[in-house]
C-alpha cells in the first residue's frame, strides 16, 4: 500500500477538539484552508497546511493526489441504520400519501411486520446482496462507518440471519459496520397476545447468546406507542448491560412515553428520534452523556410536521448527533448530505453543527471516537471530499450528490475522477 499525500483541499475540516461536542463547541470544525493530509496504510500520519505537510520527509515518496480545490472532511458516521432488509415498502408510501398514517398501516399488519415477513422468506444470499448494494451507495455519499441493527427477523433463525449478514459485510468491507441487536423492535406476531413472554425470551436466551457470541456491541429497543413499554424496555436493557452490550433506545418518536428517562437511567449510548420530548426531557438529556441522535429523514419521508427540538437540545448543552435511520418504512435514504440539508432547513441547525453532529458526535455515540470522526494523526484515514468551494454548500445543494471521493482506511472506495 503506498503512502498518500492528499492536497488541493481548499477547506480541510479536521473536527479536532473536544469530544463530545456540546453547545457552541458543536460549531467548531477546525478548518485548515489549503490543507493537506499524509496517509500511511490505514492511518493519518500528518494533517496541516499544505506547505508544511509537503515538506515532511515521508511526503516526498508518497503517491500524490491533488483534489483540485475540494472541501474535505471526516467520512460520515451514520450511527443509526436498519441496513439489512429485502425490499422497499413503496406500497405503504403510496397509502400514506392517500391519507393513512404509519401507525394505522402498522396496526393493519403492514409496517415493520411486512418487512419481517419478507425477511423470513429471503435467503441469506439475497439479503447480503441487497445490503451490499446499499453499502456501496452509502460510500458514494461520503459515509465510511455505519451502525446496523437487526430487528426484522424477530425469531431466532432470522435475527441470526441478519446479524450474520452484518458480520459478513463488515468482514468484506469497504465500510466498517457496528452491529446492534434490536430483537425488541416490535412484539412478533406469534407473541402478540403475550408480549411479556417475548420479553422473557429476550432476557433469558437471545440477549445472553448474542452477547456471548460477540454478534453485537449494542442492544436497542423500540420503546414507543405500539412497540415496547418502558418497564419492558427496562428489563431488556438492564439485561443487555449486564451481558456487556451497551444500550441504545428508539425514544419518543410517535408518543412521549418516558423512554428518554429510561435511556438516562440505563446509561444508554444514545436516545434516538426524540420528536416528542418536552422541556424537562431536554434538561435531563443535557445533563447526561446520552447522545441525542436526531433522524430528520423520518418526519420528512412520513410527511409529519413534528421535528426534534434540535436548537433547544444544543443550547441546553446536549450531545447532538445526526443519522439517516436508513430503513424501508420511515427513512429510505443512504444520504448523509440529504440529512444535513434536512437538519439545517427543518431542525434549524447550522451547517457546521450538522457536520459535527454527523461525524465526531456520531462517532462518540458508537464509542469509536478514538479511531474515527475527526482527521487527526493516528486516526483512520476515513474521509470524504466534496466538489464545492465552501463547506456550507454541502447541505445547501440538496438532492444532488457532490461527494467526489471517499477514502476508507487509506483506500479510495469511491471517486468521480480518474
Ligand atoms: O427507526 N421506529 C422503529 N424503527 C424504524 C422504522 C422501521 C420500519 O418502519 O421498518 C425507525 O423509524
Ligand atoms: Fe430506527
Amino acid at each position: 500500500m503506498p503512502d498518500w499525500l492528499i492536497t488541493g483541499c481548499s477547506e480541510l475540516l479536521t473536527l479536532r477538539g473536544s469530544v463530545p461536542r456540546r453547545g457552541r463547541a458543536l460549531r467548531e470544525l477546525g478548518i485548515i484552508s489549503d490543507g493537506a493530509l499524509l496517509i500511511r496504510e490505514d492511518r493519518i500520519l500528518a494533517v496541516g497546511k499544505r506547505h508544511k505537510v509537503e515538506r515532511l520527509r515521508e511526503a516526498r515518496k508518497a503517491e500524490k493526489r491533488d483534489l483540485g480545490g475540494c472541501v474535505v472532511l471526516p467520512g460520515f458516521v451514520d450511527s443509526h441504520t436498519h441496513l439489512v432488509f429485502p425490499a422497499s415498502r413503496a406500497d405503504e408510501y403510496e397509502q400514506r400519501i392517500s391519507g393513512k398514517t404509519y401507525e394505522e398501516i402498522a396496526r393493519n399488519g403492514g409496517g415493520i411486520r411486512a418487512t419481517v415477513n419478507a425477511v423470513r422468506r429471503s435467503s441469506p444470499k439475497a439479503l447480503l446482496e441487497r445490503a451490499g448494494a446499499h453499502l456501496r451507495e452509502f460510500a458514494v455519499h461520503g459515509t465510511t462507518t455505519i451502525e446496523a441493527k437487526s430487528g426484522y427477523g424477530l425469531d431466532w433463525p432470522n435475527e441470526l440471519k441478519i446479524l450474520c449478514a452484518v458480520q459478513q459485510l463488515h468482514q468484506d468491507q469497504p465500510l466498517d459496520i457496528v452491529p446492534t441487536f434490536l430483537g425488541a423492535h416490535i412484539v412478533p406476531p406469534e407473541y402478540r397476545k403475550r408480549p411479556d413472554a417475548f420479553v422473557d425470551l429476550l432476557v433469558r436466551a437471545w440477549i445472553p447468546t448474542v452477547a456471548t457470541a460477540g454478534l453485537a456491541e449494542f442492544c436497542d429497543v423500540f420503546c414507543d406507542r405500539g412497540a415496547f413499554t418502558v418497564p419492558q424496555a427496562r428489563r431488556i436493557l438492564n439485561t443487555a448491560r449486564a451481558c456487556g452490550l451497551v444500550p441504545r433506545v428508539h425514544a419518543e418518536q410517535f408518543a412521549r412515553t418516558g423512554a428518554t428517562w429510561l435511556a438516562i437511567e440505563v446509561q444508554a449510548a444514545s436516545a434516538d428520534h426524540l420528536e416528542k420530548i418536552n422541556r424537562a426531557d431536554i434538561r435531563a438529556l443535557a445533563l447526561s452523556n446520552v447522545v441525542c441522535t436526531l433522524l430528520p429523514g423520518c418526519s420528512f419521508h412520513l410527511g409529519l410536521p413534528h421535528h426534534a427540538p434540535a436548537r433547544e437540545l444544543i443550547e441546553a448543552g446536549g450531545i447532538v448527533a445526526l443519522a439517516t435511520d436508513f430503513n424501508p418504512g420511515t427513512s429510505p435514504t443512504v444520504s448523509m448530505p440529504m440529512i444535513l440539508s434536512l437538519a439545517c432547513s427543518q431542525l434549524h441547525m447550522t451547517p457546521a453543527e450538522a457536520i459535527a453532529a454527523a461525524t465526531i458526535n456520531a462517532a462518540y455515540s458508537l464509542r469509536q471516537h478514538g479511531r474515527i470522526g475527526s482527521l487527526e494523526a493516528g486516526k483512520y484515514a476515513d474521509l470524504a471530499a466534496f466538489d464545492v468551494a465552501d463547506y456550507r454548500e454541502i447541505p445547501y445543494y440538496f438532492g444532488v450528490n457532490l461527494c467526489s471521493m471517499t477514502m476508507k482506511r487509506g483506500v479510495i472506495i469511491h471517486s468521480t475522477k480518474p
